[in-house]
């Protein structure tokens, strides 16, 4: 039986998406290999033991306070010591759970952690450095503009005049659709703007890509594999809605009705960038099919949605691997990465 703690809650506007998952990854995990421990943090960032049988999609801000103490296996305390761990299983999305400041934290533990460490977890969550890191690599992204808190504001007309009428206007680390405006006249513009800065002190400002919103899920650590491709037919932006209710306005297709010489393009780009940005343990990479056949990168997720509806699980599954198998599978990288 292997020890292990599973993370989620967190402070980021995705918390009851984590909770979401973290629910359906406990309802999965095979229990005869291992024994489980869940950690919440709350919204304001409060760890506390949780019991799993009442666990719902808030995590309370009091209750069993949990402290961890580097140095020993035995690191994590409840009201006891949770024993020596062999795993840390943090399935916390967006920023403070994703983007490798919980991977950093768990680093300095010594105990194997699933998913990208602090590297390819801070560099995939920054859609701004993600698009360098690819670019430096020959992949495709949107074309797009940064500014940074303290800019000076473009007009529409000005950013239209290089980008096109219809722009993307986003948070650099966010998640879930979270501050992400689609505007097509310059009487959207500074709402579209003041949202973005809501979020982050950086945000981007993207071409809009016409063509197929495509998925691939990755996994491995030195040779790492993708799944098919699943597609996301949505309206013009895949919203939180979209994303995590039952939508009559979205759907997602797997596998995607894709040719051959597509499919292979999609996943050749998906472990590219998947190896561009140091990933290891798993990640799912959003990507758009143009017409012409490019293949561009939109974005890449660390800690991809684990709901009963989410791509990343049900990519595999079309490729024959059951839930439980995968959460195998993640720990067992989880444990072959930290040696
Ligand atoms: N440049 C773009 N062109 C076309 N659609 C986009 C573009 N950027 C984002 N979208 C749409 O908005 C959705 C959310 O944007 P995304 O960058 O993936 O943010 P998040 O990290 O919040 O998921 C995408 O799934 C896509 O439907
Ligand atoms: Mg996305």
């Amino acid at each position: 039986m292997k020890n292990l703690v599973l993370i989620c809650g967190g402070v980021s506007p995705e918390h009851e998406i984590s909770l979401r998952s973290a629910k359906n990854v406990l309802k999965e995990i095979d229990r005869s290999k291992y024994n489980v421990h869940v950690v919440g943090i709350s919204k304001s960032g409060k760890w506390l033991e949780m019991d799993e049988d009442s666990l719902g999609l808030t995590i309370p801000e009091t209750g069993k306070s949990v402290s961890i103490k580097p140095g020993s296996k035995d690191c994590f305390s409840g009201e006891s010591a949770f024993g020596e761990i062999d795993v840390i299983f943090p399935i916390l999305h967006g920023p403070n759970g994703e983007d490798g400041s919980v991977q950093g934290l768990l680093q300095v533990l010594d105990i194997p952690c699933v998913g990208p460490g602090v590297l390819g977890s801070s560099v995939s969550m920054d859609k701004e450095i993600t698009k360098r890191l690819l670019n430096a690599e020959g992949i495709l992204v949107a074309d797009w503009i940064l500014l940074r808190k303290g800019d000076n504001i473009p007009t529409y007309e000005e950013v239209a005049e290089k980008l096109g009428d219809i722009l993307f206007v986003k948070p650099a680390n966010m998640g879930s659709s979270v501050g992400v405006t689609r505007v097509s006249e310059a009487g959207e513009w500074s709402n579209a703007i003041d949202e973005a800065f809501l979020f982050d002190k950086k945000v981007l400002i993207e071409k809009c890509l016409v063509g197929r919103e495509l998925e691939c899920a990755v996994l491995g650590n030195d040779s790492p594999r993708a799944s098919g491709v699943g597609e996301v037919q949505s309206g013009d932006v895949y919203s939180y809605d979209e994303k995590y209710a039952d939508s009559s306005t979205a759907k997602t297709i797997i596998p995607a009705d894709v040719t051959s010489d597509e499919l292979m393009a999609l996943k050749r780009t998906a472990i590219n960038a998947y190896k561009a940005l140091e990933c290891t343990g798993l990640s799912r990479v959003d990507m758009f099919l143009e017409k012409s056949g490019n293949v561009l990168v939109n974005e890449i997720n660390t800690m991809p949605g684990f709901t009963s509806i989410s791509m990343y699980p049900k990519l595999w599954m079309n490729e024959g691997m059951s839930y439980t198998q995968l959460i195998d599978e993640l720990i067992e990288l989880a444990i072959a990465n930290h040696g």
